[in-house]
């Protein structure tokens, strides 16, 4: 029987206490935006906002939305269960996320695919599709020839320069794509590649990849808007990607904005494809 009016429903923050019943929640319930594993939950509950919708009988519906400050919170997850009517279920949780972000005094929350039912319900809550993206795909191919660029070099990237390279995400992306201050943080200390492009002492440029298996993911790439168009962004790539190839690596995933073709022109220089996995950037300002 499907609740349709949750009358005796109630949302409140979740806890670790409750890692079990959500995992239950996501393993067996069709409407799931991206699901997580047990350790997953339960590190995430301790970084992120994370509020369940439950009753007298069962966990109905749990989210989890990571802030991103200054500006983002990230709507990580979404889980409802299959008894449970889902516009009712955002009637609750939706508002409630509002209310935890807008205390952190963020500006947005935004939702990224792939769960086409929530995207499609998100315009009846005042979401908008901000952009949407595009995976690429390269496989084990030679890399093209490049002409180094004559003053620049290249060095792993380091905590100390933490502030230059937020700085200069800043500039390189809009505020939907900045990336938070820990995830720089995480990727400085343990990305598989991370390095930075320096021209006349100043950081114009950085490459982040990471790895699962033999699989490479480009996670970023930037040049600083006064040195594009210089052969920067090719040599980082070429650097980045034969560092993973070097490991091992022999298909590598990247995600770029659908109307980035300065980026798609760059990426298909080197062998990259456009796959059919485009998803939407929903974002709801607060
Ligand atoms: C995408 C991005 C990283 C490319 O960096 P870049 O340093 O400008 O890249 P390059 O200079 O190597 O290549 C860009 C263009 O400059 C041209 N170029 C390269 N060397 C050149 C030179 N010496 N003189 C003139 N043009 C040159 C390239 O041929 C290329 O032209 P094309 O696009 O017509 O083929 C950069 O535009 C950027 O940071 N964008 C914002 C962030 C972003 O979108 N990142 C990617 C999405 S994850």
């Amino acid at each position: 029987m499907i609740l349709k009016s949750p009358r005796h429903a109630t949302v409140r923050k979740a806890t670790r206490h409750d890692a079990r019943a959500i995992q239950t929640l996501m393993e067996n319930n069709w409407a799931v935006h991206t699901r997580l594993m047990p350790p997953e939950i339960e590190s995430r509950l301790r970084s992120c906002v994370g509020l369940l919708v439950e009753d007298d009988v069962t966990v109905r519906a749990f989210t989890l939305v990571e802030p991103q400050p200054p500006d983002a919170g990230l709507l990580l997850t979404l889980a409802i269960h299959d008894n449970s009517a889902i516009a009712p279920m955002l009637d609750l949780l939706l508002p409630a996320i509002e209310r935890e972000l807008c205390a952190q005094n963020l500006k947005f929350v935004m939702q990224i695919g792939p769960a086409q039912w929530l995207t499609d319900l998100l315009p009846a809550y005042g979401f908008f599709s901000e952009s949407q993206i595009v995976t690429f795909e390269w496989r084990f191919q030679p890399l093209p020839t490049i002409s180094p660029h004559p003053k620049l070099e290249i060095v792993p990237g380091h905590l100390a320069q933490l502030p230059a390279l937020l700085a200069l995400d800043k500039i390189a992306f809009g505020p939907t794509w900045r990336k938070p201050r820990t995830a720089f943080k995480d990727a400085l200390g343990g990305a598989v590649s991370f390095n930075v492009g320096i021209i006349d002492g100043d950081i114009v440029a950085y490459e982040w990849c990471d790895m699962y298996g033999d699989h490479g993911h480009l996670t970023r790439l930037a040049t600083h808007p006064k040195f594009q168009g210089q052969g920067v962004g090719a040599q980082m790539l070429h650097g980045a990607m034969k560092a993973l190839i070097a490991r091992g690596v022999r298909t590598i995933t990247l995600n770029t904005q659908v109307d980035n073709l300065p980026s798609q022109r760059l990426y298909r220089r080197f062998g990259f494809t456009e796959t059919p996995q485009i998803v939407d950037v929903m974002v709801k300002m607060l």
